[in-house]
């Protein structure tokens, strides 16, 4: 086979322009002469939407496994099986005929309002790079590629495809690009997607920051990056910028416009010849995994139930569950005939078949009788006659098992929600069906967080099943019946009320722009720092069993930063049924120069325990771990000093703690300049040495102005040295510049160059 280069080379300029536009909705440019394929790309990210007519943007798609979305995903905090499914998404997409899978989505949960959630991981960027790389790692394994998405700061639907996100580099560095980076660093993604909007005034498009400067050049990426469907808005720019690729096609206009511009000059044939080289690596890479063979849609439906029954999180349970012996059900509630399991969107998928909630229950339970009434309907209308009517059924049964979806048209990509309540309708019916039956739960399918504030109190038990996948409505029945110990934990805060989230001040924007004024506190980071009270903490679960954490180890109480650590903890299940249960471990910093959150999660295990079963399970801690963003540096620095490892069953449930000491071996740059403080200064190390002198004259002027009256440093009220080491230097040596040989700005000059030499 020919080499890379020398097809290149073969290639005419019409071809290589024509090769980085697609040549359908689907597929990439094929070009026979040179034995150059088609790619073929399908949506992602929780099932393989192959359509049956390549040529068509919105043509129907072939059965295949719905699994549950990412936000079900994220809550078994379960690599080992996110990473199956990433296998079996991979036998489907090479059973259907595709080559890339356009997913997974790890952009960050910015606010519970955001339309496209369901489809993202977590308000963490550590918990969502780990789940990114156990499925990616999945599905590039088996020959398959993937579109890591939508590459950066994709965080709303509002006004998506222009909106300008305003993010600080501390706030991206440290929030909304970890996941992708992880994921670029560790599994090389064949594709990233470049997002619609804006990021500080470019295109996901056009951004030459992200695209080359950082996923380019920092990460080494090695791959292609695509556009989002119709994210380009203009094609010379867009290369130059470092998009491989534009999506969908055909586009024979933008093609052109890359002919002519390398003709005229305006775009460097070397340009287009490194998206060439990027696109022709996948293309060739893609064709070595020979596609056709069959999938096995039970075994893969099985996959998805368990995934399902490990993600779905049990919030509240008064103890009426699991259900034993119960003669009489009302099972109520339009989801549990018609199973709510997946979003609406370019995800949608075409289930190779449904599990059904009704179906399911009966299923397991032959000698019990089941009423069923539906309660509500597939819109937001109000209807008290479904609401008499499903309260007749609860009154006169033992339990009542009450199954609400939020509706399509309040939850899909494309638009967010509006705020965080139930329909009326399903408010409604909750409240009338606790009153004539305690003995219901309540069992919720959305993608999101809902506000439970208005009716928590009222059900025994709260089940949230998330948009669960094809064979969930399986898994809550398994974990009704005790079938399954529930072990979801959430992956993202369920606020008390909208007027809570950290984003609330700046969402949705002003059409044009959107603040993230919040920074780095989204999430539990916001609720954890300003103590606002939460629904359900981030991390939080319950199971049917106990575990008991105990005997907290650490590899080395004195570290050096680049070394890392290992927690050890010892988890006992000191209950009657077996479970699981994730370890999460958390890192604070006790004294930091620039604010940072309370903690952060940095490692977490899922572990099974038989009952009366402890195990030992360790977590490596590293570099990263410890370190922050530092805006000034422009790089990832750790801190000398104290740090706190807390180890916990949810963000808000520390069971175990210790004290460990970092040394740091980051080399900083000085970054002193004129307008550096005292404080600066004396910070830097050698801006220490440099100013250590003029610094003590300082001292013992300000003494001899202020001194003798008993308060050496009070001047005017305050503290002299205390007002003085926040002044900049450059300003101090202005009011004496009378008394100095040259310019204060001379001075200051001198020093700095004198820094560079200690
Ligand atoms: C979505 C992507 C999706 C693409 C192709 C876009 O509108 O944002 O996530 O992969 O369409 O369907």
């Amino acid at each position: 086979m020919k080499s890379l280069e020398s097809i290149i080379s073969e290639m005419t300029l019409e071809e290589k322009a024509a090769l980085c536009t697609g040549a359908s909705p689907w597929t990439t440019t094929p070009i026979d002469r040179l034995g150059i394929p088609p790619l073929t790309v399908s949506d992602g990210p929780h099932g393989v939407r192959k359509v049956t007519d390549v040529q068509s943007l919105g043509a129907k798609s072939l059965p295949a496994t719905c699994f549950p979305t990412a936000s079900c995903l994220a809550s078994t905090w379960d690599l080992d099986l996110i990473h199956q499914m990433g296998l079996a998404l991979a036998e489907e997409c090479i059973a259907l005929g595709v080559d890339v899978l356009l997913g997974p989505g790890v952009n960050m949960k910015r606010s519970p309002l955001g339309g496209r959630n369901f489809e993202y991981f977590s308000e963490d960027p550590f918990l969502a790079g780990e789940m990114a790389v156990a499925l990616i790692s999945g599905i590039q394994d088996s020959g398959v590629g993937v579109s890591l998405k939508h590459y950066a700061a994709n965080n709303q639907e509002y006004q998506r495809f222009m909106i300008n996100a305003e993010v600080d580099e501390r706030t991206l560095h440290e929030i909304y690009l970890p996941a992708f980076e992880a994921a670029v660093k560790r599994c090389q993604p064949w594709t990233v997607m470049c997002a619609y909007n804006k990021l500080n005034g470019n295109y996901g498009s056009e951004n030459k920051v992200l695209l080359s400067d950082i996923l380019k050049k920092d990460w080494g990426f090695e791959g292609l990056v695509v556009s989002d469907w119709g994210a380009v808005h203009h094609r010379v720019p867009s290369l130059q910028a470092g998009l491989d690729l534009e999506m969908p096609g055909p586009k024979p206009k933008r093609v052109q416009s890359v002919v002519d511009a390398v003709k005229t000059g305006e775009l460097s044939e070397s340009v287009l010849n490194e998206a060439v080289r990027r696109i022709l690596r996948i293309v060739f890479k893609a064709a070595e995994t020979p596609k056709g063979k069959q999938f096995d849609a039970d075994k893969h439906h099985q996959l998805a139930r368990k995934i399902a029954a490990e993600g779905i999180v049990l919030v509240k349970n008064d103890g009426l569950l699991p259900l034993k012996d119960v003669q009489h059900i009302a099972v109520i509630g339009r989801s549990a005939q018609v199973a709510h399991f997946q979003g609406g969107g370019s995800s949608h998928i075409n289930p190779t078949k449904v599990a059904q909630p009704l179906v399911e229950l009966k299923d397991r339970a032959n000698q019990t009788e089941f009423a069923f009434a539906q309660g509500y309907s597939a819109g937001e209308d109000f209807n008290q006659d479904m609401i008499n009517e499903a309260t007749l059924i609860a009154a006169k049964s033992d339990v009542a098992l009450l199954y609400i979806a939020l509706p399509s048209s309040i939850e899909s990509e494309g638009y967010d929600r509006k705020n965080l309540h139930l329909t009326g309708q399903q408010i409604a019916l909750i409240k009338a069906v606790c009153e004539v039956q305690p003995k219901t739960v309540v069992i919720l399918n959305n993608g999101a967080p809902v506000s439970m504030r208005e009716w928590l109190d009222l059900p025994a038990a709260v089940i949230e099943a998330w948009m669960m996948g094809q064979a969930g409505a399986a898994a809550i029945a398994d974990i009704v019946f005790g079938r399954v110990n529930p072990s979801g934990k959430l992956a993202e805060t369920f606020p008390l009320r909208l007027e809570d989230t950290p984003a609330y001040l700046n969402w949705p924007g002003d059409g044009v722009n959107v603040r993230y004024g919040e920074g780095i506190f989204i999430g539990y980071r916001y609720y954890d720092f300003k103590h606002v009270p939460v629904q359900f903490p981030f991390g939080y679960g319950l199971s049917y069993t106990t575990y008991n954490y105990s005997n907290l180890h650490v590899s080395s109480s004195n570290f050096q930063d680049r070394d890392g650590l290992i927690v050890s903890v010892d988890i006992t299940n000191i209950g009657l049924m077996a479970g699981k249960e994730t370890v999460q471990v958390y890192v604070r910093d006790v004294n930091s120069k620039l604010v940072r959150p309370f903690k952060e999660l940095k490692g977490f295990v899922k572990v099974h325990l038989e009952p009366g079963e402890t195990k030992t399970v360790s977590i490596p801690l590293d570099f990263r771990s410890f370190a922050y963003y530092h805006p000034g540096y422009h790089q990832w620095i750790t801190e000398e000093g104290e740090f706190e490892l807390l180890i916990g069953a949810s963000s808000e449930d520390i069971r175990l703690q210790t004290v460990v000491h970092l040394q740091s071996t980051v080399q900083l740059p000085s970054i002193l300049n004129r307008e550096s403080t005292i404080r600066d200064w004396l910070e830097d190390s050698r801006g220490n040495k440099v100013i250590a002198n003029l610094y003590q004259m300082m001292q013992s002027q300000l003494s001899q102005i202020f001194g003798g009256g008993g308060d050496e440093q009070e001047m005017n009220g305050m503290d002299a040295l205390g007002f003085l080491v926040e002044m900049p230097l450059l300003s101090i040596l202005e009011f004496q510049e009378h008394m100095l040989p040259s310019s204060a700005e001379e001075m200051v000059d001198m020093l700095l160059a004198q820094v560079q030499q200690v």
